[in-house]
């Protein structure tokens, strides 16, 4: 790992990029991403990419002093690759801690946008580039991936209630103090619901949540790493934290009696 020295506070951006064999969209999207948040540093969290992603990444660092690069051994999942990320930018002293994909379809030049948002309104800790609100897009996904996606938006909806228009969106901004408010250790979740869970403890915190309406392009290269297992997980744990809310609302209506 490549270290940017400890603990000063007021470091700005740091967006971390978790990669699992992206050598093919990694250096265009890193390109992209200095030139279009030239102040942001970057944390590429590799899981031992077969592709050789990580050691690409490790290059990149070399030659440009704002991009960092963490390995790890084995393909552990987009959540902890993140939560190793966070704890890395909150030990760091980073301002503003965001989440991106490799793989283009989160495009860096919409990044500044949320930046926008989360410097415009003080109240707001957690800024996601929605693709199902007005004004949000889709370029190129299958069907079956927009009907997934839509779909396991609008099961969030009913069973969490979270209002928020794109739960699993993975193109955030998160203001720092309120990611180190929360409780890290118990984030269980290995895929993509990740995005859902940490959705639900930044407004479960008391956060407030807002969304930028992005355009979401599907990779031109590479494979997605969607599976069934990540699909039953998020079901699984989505249905799990709905049926625990509910009982925490149904106390709630007797002890407050
Ligand atoms: N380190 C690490 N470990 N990275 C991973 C892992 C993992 O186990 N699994 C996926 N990634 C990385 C990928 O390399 C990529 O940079 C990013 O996470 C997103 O993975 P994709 O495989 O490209 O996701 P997608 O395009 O199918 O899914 C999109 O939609 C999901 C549902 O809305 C993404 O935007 C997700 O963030 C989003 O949750
Ligand atoms: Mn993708």
């Amino acid at each position: 790992m490549t270290d940017a020295g400890q603990g000063t506070a007021g470091r700005g951006t740091v967006v971390v990029v978790p990669t699992y064999d992206e050598s093919l969209t990694l250096p265009g999207t890193l390109e992209r991403l200095r030139r279009a948040v030239p102040d942001a540093d970057v944390l590429v969290v590799d899981d031992g990419s077969p592709d050789g992603t990580g050691d690409l990444a490790e290059k990149m660092a070399a030659a440009d002093p704002a991009v960092h690069v963490m390995h790890r051994t084995g393909k552990q999942g987009l959540g902890s690759a993140y939560i190793a990320g966070f704890r890395w930018a909150l030990a760091r002293g980073y301002d503003v801690v965001c989440e991106m994909d490799a793989d283009g379809s989160h495009r860096p030049e919409e990044l500044p946008a949320l930046l926008a948002r989360l410097e415009a309104e003080p109240h707001v800790d957690l800024v996601i580039g929605a693709r199902w609100v007005p004004g949000g897009k889709v370029v190129n996904w299958p069907l079956h991936r927009e009907v997934l996606s839509r779909g396991a938006n609008l099961y969030t909806r009913i069973m969490l209630g979270l209002g928020v228009g794109d739960a699993t969106g993975g193109f955030r901004a998160f203001r720092a103090p309120m990611l180190a408010r929360l409780d890290l250790s118990s984030v269980a979740s290995h895929g993509y619901c990740f995005q859902v869970d940490m959705t639900m403890r930044v407004i479960d915190a008391g956060g407030a949540v807002g969304e930028v309406p992005i355009t979401f392009v599907e990779r031109e290269a590479g494979v997605s790493k969607m599976s069934r297992s990540i699909i039953v997980e998020a079901l699984g744990k989505v249905t799990l934290w709905g049926f625990q809310r509910r009982g925490r609302q149904v106390a709630g209506m007797f002890s407050r009696r």
